[in-house]
């Protein structure tokens, strides 16, 4: 077992209470929550774990291999740390320690573009090894200069988002007023007052900031010309004219993240990219949707082997991983579940997560006697299999 393994949180519940204790609650709650009712936030780990595996005892058995070839590069798991913006608020350093904790454990680190850690930063810590999502910036100008920082600084994947054309809709974020850096109203003071940990961690380390967009931003915006601002930079909805100058300028590979339909599956095979990421932002966008995993389904069956297929949303533990690999995905990323550690636990939170993870998902794979993750999808439960008993 992995040293950095803290027994006293075995699994991502222990450290989800535990961050939910150490943080205010406006910073958790923006975590943890969902968009309007949360029913697609539900729907994702609920219709996920419908998943079933079949385990074949009466065999021989080399042991689990959990290694995945992903663009040219073979990381130890087939999961990865999602884009999560906003990440010094629920602790501070939160992307360098993860992005420091993915990089030991050779797994896929996704960096956002409305983070609190800069690309440079991040390139530094990882040595290029990490993968950088772009909110797609409404000026061609200020689009070149992040590509051009993030090619500098290493990035081996561009991840390029297309599930926010509109900003979800959160009521509890509308509640908490929340706003970056937080908003000082009584109602956060006392719920930061009752974190000293927290307080004196983020005082410590100064108030967290969006440190790659910072040197573009104006100075001294308040609250309002701040959102005002972030409005005007990114057009968050995509379409080819946007994509495919990227596609021309981009060297490495370019992954599509946020999609749910076969449409775009097809449109990001059309216009050359190398790759998707089946997801609904972790149901923080569209309630009315479906489940990703749902969603997953028609896309593995018509277009596997056309793109490389990745996963997430709801993604809670090392069964979750192994139900949507057996489902056709190629790596799972989780956003949650990695701040959930880092809230908890932080600086030793990533290396943990990772290590909860990587045992839960060896443990299902030498139970099911499944060698490599790509054989996973033999042991998924499925209609054929039900009607064989
Ligand atoms: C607090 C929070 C902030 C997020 N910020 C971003 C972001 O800046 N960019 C992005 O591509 N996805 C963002 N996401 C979505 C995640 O990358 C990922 O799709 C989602 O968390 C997966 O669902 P899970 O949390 O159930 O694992 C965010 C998710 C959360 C929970």
């Amino acid at each position: 077992m992995n040293l950095l393994y803290n027994p006293n949180y075995p699994a991502i519940d222990d450290l989800r209470d535990k961050a939910r204790r150490r943080i205010p609650r406006f910073a958790f709650e923006y975590l943890d929550g969902g968009c309007n009712e949360d029913v697609n936030l539900y729907k994702n780990t609920s219709e996920l774990r419908e998943v079933e595996l079949k385990p074949y005892y009466i065999s021989n058995y080399a042991g689990a291999d959990l290694k995945t070839e992903l663009f040219g590069h073979t990381y130890d798991a087939p999961f990865g740390i999602a884009p999560v913006g906003l990440q010094g608020l629920m602790w501070p350093n939160a992307p360098e320690i993860l992005a420091k904790a993915a990089v030991e454990h050779n797994i896929p680190f996704v960096l956002s573009t409305v983070t609190t850690s800069s690309i440079e930063r991040i390139g530094e810590i990882t040595e290029g090894k990490f993968w950088y999502q772009l909110y797609h910036p409404a000026d061609n100008a200020l689009r070149d200069d992040i590509l051009n920082r993030a090619e500098a600084a290493g990035c081996q994947v561009l991840v390029l988002l297309c599930d926010v054309p509109t900003f979800g809709y959160r009521p509890r974020d509308i509640r908490n007023g929340l706003a970056m850096p937080p908003k000082m109203t009584l109602r956060n003071i006392l719920q930061i007052m009752g974190k000293p940990n927290w307080a004196l961690q983020t005082l410590w380390h100064g108030q967290p900031n969006f440190a790659t967009m910072k040197k573009y931003m104006p100075k001294g915006l308040n609250m309002k010309q701040l959102g005002l601002y972030m409005n005007q930079t990114f057009s968050g909805r995509l379409n080819e004219e946007k994509i495919k100058p990227i596609r021309d300028r981009w060297k490495g590979k370019i992954v599509l993240k946020g999609v749910a339909s076969e449409e775009d599956t097809d449109m990001a095979i059309r216009l050359g990219l190398d790759g998707i990421i089946v997801s609904n932002h972790g149901g923080r966008q569209l309630d009315a949707g479906e489940s990703s995993i749902h969603a997953l389904a028609p896309i593995v069956r018509n277009y596997k082997n056309r793109i490389r297929i990745l996963f997430d949303s709801g993604v809670r533990s090392g069964p979750d991983i192994a139900r949507a690999l057996a489902s056709g995905a190629e790596c799972a990323f989780l956003g949650r579940t990695f701040m959930y550690g880092v809230a908890a636990l932080g600086a030793q939170g990533g290396q943990h997560t990772i290590a909860i993870l990587k045992t839960q998902l060896r443990q299902v794979m030498e139970q099911v006697c499944c060698d490599r993750v790509s054989d996973l999808p033999k042991h998924l439960v499925n209609e054929q299999h039900r009607m064989r008993t």
